[in-house]
């Protein structure tokens, strides 16, 4: 359980927690959902209702990253919202910790917050234009009145060095930098409040390919130094399945497989799975020759206000039988650490026997992926596994007893004589980034507390999409 320092602005508070142990359950959620009603006429009566999220079930355990993958409107943003509690679920459960969060009000939420925070898909309009770059990472600290020692600016610009900008260009402004540069800074403010469990909604979907590889690096470094958990959104396989322990795959609202990375890599059993990795071309021979293995599915995901009965999946699925338009495949543990909603999974023995008529329209569902499409995939696939192996690498060969801080840094930490969670967090000079702009981060000193809620967490409140909107039109993306 967590037990939140109170933020009574006293300088040196801290939030100490007797959180879940590496390994154990952090987040468990059952049967989730998410209706976003359908109002029409003077009277708003409703006359349907969009089901992004339809009845979920998975954990998420201390220090792993859960990938959740999937087409683009499959559910997983409402998911991410749903855990974080800016959005109420129409129905299901969700635990933090081992406490039911599903419905806590305002105050209740209140030192969840600290432990949760959301990073969002676009950095263009995640960050308030009309407010510095200090103010914004500043700012969960002013929402919980938390004085973190050595005063507030101090430990924002320690913050920022951590990410790896600039600690002084505090007061500049979100336009002055780029899109890697500003999803630094939405990390900077997620991590403010020393938090248990990061969700970071599509992190890097925005940014150019090689800023992707150095985001994902940063997130990952974080996760080390810091002990963090993530749940990582994203719309392919290509960014996650180089981070994951176990990855996710969603489709209309659903989960259709959950795996252990490697299992879903080496074999997975789900035919939607199959399809996105055949998206993703693997920088491997092996798996480059059996081209075809790939497949494009045809059409758009189908409307989650009525999702076709049976196997959603059904309408385009290559495999799918007369069983499948009607009867939905539970989610099931078919082999350790492998769990799929299938009645004719992918590589096992088990499945039923394919004499049965193939739907017609599943016939047409797929067809062999063209080299052209994949090739984007494949350099952002091969440019993060680059940096995650080199920085694995240097890890390494870092692991050597000079790593007790010489810094200025870990000097005051020591001094300071704070423990667990606080002292956990990183010096600058400990986190490898590289910063796009070529901009050499500098050391500030440590800090104290990480208590607060950071500005959307709080401002959105419950059920609103105002999370990651600015108040004013954001600056044009750059590319
Ligand atoms: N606030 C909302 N009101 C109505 N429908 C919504 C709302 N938010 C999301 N949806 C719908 O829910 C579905 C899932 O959306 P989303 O969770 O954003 O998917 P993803 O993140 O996988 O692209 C989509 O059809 C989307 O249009
Ligand atoms: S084989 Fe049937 S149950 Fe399995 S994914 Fe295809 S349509 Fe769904
Ligand atoms: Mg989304």
């Amino acid at each position: 359980m967590t037990i939140p320092a109170q933020s009574d602005g006293s300088a040196g508070t801290a939030t100490l927690t007797e959180g879940a142990a590496r390994g154990e359950t952090l987040l468990k959620v059952t049967g989730l959902q998410k209706h976003f009603p359908i109002k029409k006429g003077l009277l708003q009566r409703q006359v349907g209702a969009v089901r992004a999220v339809d009845g979920i079930d998975f954990e998420v355990r201390s220090g792993e990253t859960l990938g959740v993958v999937g087409e683009s409107g499959c559910g997983k943003s409402t998911m991410g919202r749903l855990i974080t509690r800016l959005l109420e679920p129409t129905a299901g459960k969700v635990e933090f910790e081992g406490k039911d969060i599903t419905h806590l009000g305002v105050g209740g939420m209140r030192p969840l917050r600290r432990d949760v925070q959301m990073i969002f898909q676009d950095p263009y309009s995640s960050l308030n234009p009309r407010h510095t770059i200090g103010t914004i990472v500043s700012a969960p600290f002013k929402l919980q009145g938390v004085e973190p020692e050595g005063g507030i600016k101090k430990e924002v610009q320690r913050l920022l060095s951590v990410v790896g900008l600039n600690p002084e260009h505090y007061n500049r402004y979100p336009h002055e930098f780029s899109g890697g540069q500003r999803q630094r800074i939405g990390i900077a403010r997620a991590l403010a409040l020393n938090p248990k469990l990061v969700v970071a909604d599509e992190p890097v979907s925005a940014l150019d390919v090689s800023i992707q590889a150095q985001v994902v690096n940063l997130l990952d470094d974080l996760q080390q130094e810091l002990g963090l958990t993530y749940v990582i959104i994203a719309h392919d396989l290509s960014v996650v399945r180089h981070v994951s322990d176990r990855i996710a795959v969603m489709y209309l609202g659903k989960i259709m497989e959950l795996a252990d990375r490697d299992l879903l890599y080496k074999s997975p059993m789900h035919p939607y799975t199959k399809a996105l990795m055949s998206a993703v071309p693997i920088p491997d021979p092996a798996r480059k020759a059996a081209k075809s293995e790939r497949i494009l599915l045809k059409g758009d995901v189908p409307s989650p206000i009525s999702p076709p009965s049976g196997c959603r999946f059904h309408t385009r699925c290559w495999k799918a039988t007369q069983i499948c338009a009607t009867t939905e495949p539970p989610l099931k543990e078919l082999r350790p650490g492998q769990q799929v909603a299938c009645h004719h999974p992918e590589n096992f023995e088990d499945q039923a026997p394919q004499d049965v008529v193939l739907l017609s329209d599943a016939k047409e569902a797929a067809e062999l992926v063209a080299e052209d499409a994949l090739a984007e995939s494949a350099r952002t696939s091969a440019a993060v596994a680059a940096e995650v192996e080199a920085a694995e690498t240097e890890a390494a060969q870092a692991e050597a007893p000079e790593a007790e801080g010489d810094t200025e840094a870990a000097g005051k930490a020591a001094e300071s004589g704070k423990k667990s969670t606080e002292s956990a967090k990183p010096t600058p000079e400990s986190v490898k980034t590289a910063p796009e702009d070529g901009e050499k981060s500098t050391g500030s000193p440590k800090k104290s507390t990480g208590d607060a809620e950071s500005a959307e967490s709080t401002e959105s409140a419950e059920g609103t999409e105002s999370a990651e909107s600015a108040d004013e039109e954001p600056p044009a993306k750059e590319k």
